[in-house]
């Protein structure tokens, strides 16, 4: 099929780079004339596991990129909108959703056949029918239905695995006014063999924020009973084995043996959710329930755990150093999660902010997100290690804060009487030095 994916951002370049390494035509649009540039050249802007691989694969072959949006929906039979809608600190701001809704339109108004579009951005649910669908028909001039058809199609990429994601999904949402809009949207899919989910819309737009309020709230529930073990004395990690042992959770096969469900996996008690994902959709779901009079009060504790959890870190510090000035500090992973450079909303932050307002001499290492996060924030005066090892040696106090595989090394570069502060429950009890861990 032709495609045309608009915004080159985390999703949209994903997107678009798959959907092409599966055999499909497929034009990237942006208005940013140096990211279109890149991709055009084969260099992918963001760090994503076999991005670069796929991009150089693809790029000139079945996949272009261009900033000619007309052009590009002119050519095509289908546009999937991938463009951001951040959370504004009231509600999520969807005027990135607008214009590019209203160009869309603009664009249609020259197309002579059937066209679909399709919303794969993140939407509070109505938005797809009630400002999308409209504005396409007030630009173009047609009717949705008749002449175009709308789609809402979310995406589960999880960052650091988007392209596995993309490739293996775990089920596919068809959102659509009707069926013909469904059919074409499904075709995209075709080589797909997983449950594909034909529903309206809202249904769609809906799916996408229960999914991630969920996982998130599981985080935050994990965390609560974490620091109340940690205070009665107990390892949050022996709770959570008994209570995923629940036969709910952890089904038992005829031969005794246990599923174990990918989510228990996933949880481990810690120093707090972050990303670009996870924050912003539960705030922007607990704001639209305000708005239709529904209060979210579950997640708005959800959020409150998870605004706290960073704290813990530093509790655990103050334990064993009431003052903290010149003690030298190491923050291992400033990456909201390992596999990412990217630090949208990381616990390292807050963590980060209180060492340095401290008095602490401060460092950092991340195997890739270093250079990203004095950059970001301007925090020139923390020092910045190139390995880990270099990081061990130089500090009294060691903070895992982003589960990096490479940290699994600390036992064997540790000395007796360093401290370190295990966020990710990620290292052995027994590691030879001063064990702090989060719910311990
Ligand atoms: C998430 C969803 O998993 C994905 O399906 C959705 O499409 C986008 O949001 P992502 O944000 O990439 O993906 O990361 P994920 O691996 O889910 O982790 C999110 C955050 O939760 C990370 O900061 C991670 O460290 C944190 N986390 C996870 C915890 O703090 N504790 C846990 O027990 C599990």
């Amino acid at each position: 099929m032709k495609i045309s994916v608009i915004g080159t951002g985390y999703v949209g370049l994903v997107s678009g780079v798959c959907l092409a390494e599966i055999g499909h035509e497929v034009m990237c649009v942006d208005v940013d004339a140096d990211k279109v540039a890149r991709i055009a050249r084969g260099e992918a802007p963001i760090v994503e596991a076999r991005l670069d691989e796929l991009l150089r694969r693809n790029i000139g072959v079945r996949l272009r990129a261009t900033m000619d949006l007309r052009g590009a929906i002119r050519d095509s039979e289908l546009t999937i909108i991938a463009v951001g809608t951040p959370f504004n600190g009231e509600t999520i701001d969807l005027s990135y959703i607008r214009n590019v809704s209203t160009q869309i339109g603009e664009a249609l108004g020259d197309v002579d056949h059937y066209h679909v579009v399709v919303v794969k951005s993140t939407v509070v649910p109505g938005t797809t029918d009630d400002i999308v669908l409209p504005l396409l028909e007030s630009a173009s001039g047609k009717t949705a239905g008749a002449d175009f058809g709308v789609g809402m199609n979310p995406e589960f990429l999880r960052e650091g695995e988007a392209i596995a994601d993309f490739m293996a999904p775990d089920r596919i949402v068809i959102g659509g006014i009707d069926a013909r809009a469904q059919d074409v949207l499904a075709r995209v899919y075709d080589t797909f063999d997983v449950p594909k989910i034909r529903t309206t819309n809202r249904t769609a737009e809906m799916i996408k924020y229960a999914s991630n309020a969920f996982l998130a709230t599981t985080i935050s529930f994990t965390n609560e009973i974490a620091n109340l073990s940690a205070a009665v004395g107990v390892d949050a990690m022996d709770v959570m084995h008994g209570l995923h042992l629940d036969r709910r959770l952890s089904p038992v096969m005829a031969d005794g043996s246990r599923v174990v469900p990918g989510l228990l996996s996933y949880l481990s008690p810690g120093c707090g959710f972050g990303g670009s994902c996870f924050p912003k959709d539960v705030k922007a779901l607990i704001a639209f329930g305000a708005e239709r009079q529904v209060p979210m009060s579950l997640l708005s504790d959800v959020i409150e755990v998870n605004r706290q959890q960073p704290a813990q870190m530093l509790s655990r510090l103050a334990r064993h150093y009431p003052s903290c000035t010149g003690v030298r500090i190491a923050v291992l992973g400033v990456a909201f999660k390992p596999g990412t450079d990217d630090i949208r909303e990381s616990p390292a932050i807050p963590i980060l902010d209180a060492l340095r307002q401290s008095g602490a001499s401060v460092g950092v290492y991340d195997p890739i997100a270093s250079a990203r996060l004095v950059e970001e924030t301007g925090w020139s005066d923390l020092r910045v290690y190139d390995s880990l090892v270099e990081a061990v040696q130089d500090a009294a106090v060691i903070m895992l804060v982003t589960r990096w595989q490479e940290f699994a090394e600390l036992p064997r570069l540790v000395s007796r009487n360093q401290l370190v502060i295990d966020g990710r429950r990620m290292l052995p009890k027994n590691i030879p030095c001063v064990y702090e861990g989060i719910g311990l």
